[in-house]
């Protein structure tokens, strides 16, 4: 019977093989990260300012299980995007050791506190405002010219993917944060929003001309709905209907945004990702998903555990995974797994107009 290689195929078969098992190390694409405290690796630890998560319980369950800085107790949402990329974590980039070759991984230029506006969240003194994170990703691009060359430069952030995840904080560091805010005089909601969209939209064009190509933007979560805001604003569990409303208002506002630049440009630079729904599927049906609740935090105290700050002191459930949420803001690593799951394979009520795995498979044939 006749073999069905001949020896020399055989060869070039394994060789083939080796090769493609090795690609995509080398070719893994960048990932750079701006944002607020949702997408803070740790730059705030290096910063003075009282929004840091620098000490325990957090990052209880990271893998060093020390605190990193990150609102988490393990991982977060840029972590879990690197890791089904097949990359490295981003290092934050005030870190000392974001040097050499570990710069070609990419960056994380987010800080927790931050917002759309300058103003929002003046109350946490020095933070890197969304101007400042767009300067430090030109200050990177000519550190990493300096390493592989201006034009590899521009080729390496042209593939890259970004992520961006802002707003938030506009609402709840900012307009909402004190009865008659002065955002609040000068605004009633269904002003201050696309106003918001405009600023928004100054920050995504700087970030394009920058050399962005893929950037994926999320829109807010359930603002109204996280522990912090039931104890504050909820009588019966229910969540804080002002709150719920502006995110009603922003998302979809944010989503045409982002459409209108994308056939400006010609392309689809700018993919939504619907953080509306991703979190309302596990905080409206949390068993479906594993958790216990969505109502009560991990770390906290007070009322849903949602008052204050996640201390060493504060009340700390012994099982984070059945969670939603980790502390008055921020969801767990499991409620974050969730929310990414669905960034790569949610069908268009979650990504629009594509899927980052679309994405990613697209991405690699060019
Ligand atoms: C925010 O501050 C930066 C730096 O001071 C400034 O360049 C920018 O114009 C400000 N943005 C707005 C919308 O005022
Ligand atoms: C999302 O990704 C999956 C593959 O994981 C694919 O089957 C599906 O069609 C994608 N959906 C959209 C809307 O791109």
């Amino acid at each position: 019977m006749d073999s069905l290689f001949s020896t020399g195929s055989l060869v070039t078969l394994s060789l083939i093989l080796a090769l493609t098992t090795v690609a995509p190390q080398a070719e893994a694409r960048a990932f750079f990260v701006f944002g607020d405290s949702l997408v803070d690796n740790g730059n705030n630890d290096y910063l003075a300012t009282t929004a840091r998560a620098d000490s325990p319980p957090y990052g209880i369950d990271y893998p060093t299980h020390q605190p990193t800085g990150r609102f988490s107790n393990g991982l977060n949402i840029p972590d879990i995007i690197s890791e089904q990329m097949g990359a490295e974590p981003t290092l934050p980039y005030l870190s000392p050791m974001l040097t050499g070759e570990r710069l070609l991984v990419g960056a994380n230029f987010a800080s927790a506190g931050i917002g759309i506006l300058n103003d929002t969240g003046i109350q946490f003194l020095n933070i890197i405002r969304i101007g400042r994170q767009l300067e430090y990703f030109q200050q990177y691009q000519n550190r990493v010219s300096g390493l592989i060359g201006p034009e590899q430069t521009q080729r390496l952030v042209n593939q890259a993917l970004v992520l961006i995840t802002l707003g938030g904080n506009d609402f709840v560091n900012n307009y909402y944060l004190v009865p008659l805010s002065a955002r609040s005089r000068q605004f009633a909601l269904p002003d201050y929003v696309p106003f918001l969209i405009s600023e928004y939209r100054k920050i995504l064009v700087r970030l394009y001309e920058l050399g962005a190509r893929r950037v994926l933007v999320t829109g807010t979560g359930p603002l109204g709905c996280v522990p912090a805001e039931l104890a504050q604003r909820s009588r019966n569990g229910e969540c804080a209907v002002e709150l719920q409303q502006a995110a009603a208002l922003f998302n979809p506002q944010l989503v045409e945004m982002l459409g209108g630049l994308n056939s400006e440009i010609g392309g689809n630079v700018f993919i939504a990702a619907n953080a509306m729904e991703m979190n309302m599927d596990f905080i409206s049906d949390p068993q479906a998903y594993g958790f216990v609740t969505s109502k009560v935090a991990c770390c906290g105290q007070g009322p849903y555990n949602g008052l204050g700050l996640c201390t060493r002191l504060s009340n700390l459930c012994p099982n984070r995974d059945i969670y939603a949420f980790w502390d008055p803001f921020h969801p767990s690593e499991r409620a974050n797994r969730i929310i990414v799951q669905q960034m790569m394979t949610g069908s268009s009520k979650y990504m629009n107009p594509m899927n980052l795995s679309t994405i990613l498979a697209l991405d690699s044939k060019t």
